[in-house]
């Protein structure tokens, strides 16, 4: 059902472990382009079989290469929004506080998140599409536009260097994918903050904390259908819900 926030703030405090489950919404207002908005969304711009599947990669890593590295070089001139640092100061109330996110910028660690969950990886990182060691390659310091590059060659193998996030049709990191399952385990209560939640297996993780019991609470500009009880849904800009809902 449709609440205020003021009708949730006492399942907020009253929980032990919160499992905050984030996508492009939180970043929205720091600048960054969701991916399914209508007109500005990534998606609506961009062909993801061609920008976010290995087989576009193959087919033209110039391509891809060069849009991640303007997306990457676009994300240092963003900052962390109100929603960011609503969700890192829940976690100095010394409530035990897991963030999940679908997103792969860094605005929840420069926000003062630590330990975020990364299940589609960074844009902060780089690794190499043969031997997938990771590399070290610095942002550009040419203002780019997303035209084409061509990736440098791994050091170890000589391969092609490609971003460090998961494309669709590859598998999650492990180790991101045991720690959300864990967290939505674990928790009392999930946020689901500014996802559309389309993209599998990521989309699983609040479904999966709902059968363990938890309460979810939905936080999107659209309105999210809640099917079931323990559901709620507050409509409105994670920007402007999260701080009214997350404060003391
Ligand atoms: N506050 C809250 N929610 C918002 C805001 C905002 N300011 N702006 C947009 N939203 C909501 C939209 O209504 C939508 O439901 O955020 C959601 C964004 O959905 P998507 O663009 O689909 O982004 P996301 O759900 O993170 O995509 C999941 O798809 O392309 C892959 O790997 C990529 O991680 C991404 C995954
Ligand atoms: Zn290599």
């Amino acid at each position: 059902s449709y609440q205020s926030f003021i009708d949730l703030k006492p399942i907020v405090q009253s929980s032990q472990h919160i499992l905050i489950f984030t996508g492009a919404g939180v970043s929205a207002e720091s600048g960054i382009a969701t991916f399914r908005d209508a007109l500005t969304g990534l998606w609506a711009q961009n062909d993801p079989q061609q920008l976010a599947t290995p087989e576009g990669f193959l087919d033209d890593p110039a391509r891809v290469w060069g849009w991640y590295q303007w997306r990457r070089q676009q994300l240092l001139a963003c900052q962390p929004n109100a929603a960011h640092r609503a969700i890192a100061a829940l976690a100095e109330r010394g409530l035990q506080v897991t963030v999940v996110t679908q997103n792969v910028d860094d605005l929840h660690e420069r926000a003062g998140s630590r330990e975020v969950v990364h299940l589609h990886g960074s844009l902060l990182e780089t690794c190499c599409f043969d031997c997938a060691a990771p590399a070290d390659v610095p942002v550009a310091q040419v203002p780019l536009d997303g035209a084409a590059i061509a990736p440098p060659a791994c050091e170890q193998c000589g391969g092609l260097l490609r971003p460090g996030v998961v494309w669709f049709g590859e598998m999650l990191p492990q180790d991101a994918w045991s720690a959300a399952l864990a967290a939505a385990d674990g928790c009392d209560l999930v946020l689901v903050v500014g996802t559309s939640g389309l993209v599998y297996p990521a989309a699983q993780i609040p479904q999966l904390a709902w059968e363990s019991g938890a309460t979810v609470v939905h936080v999107n500009t659209d309105p999210v259908p809640v099917a079931a009880e323990r559901e709620y849904c507050l409509v409105g800009p994670a920007g402007e819900v999260l701080p009214a809902l997350l404060s003391g």
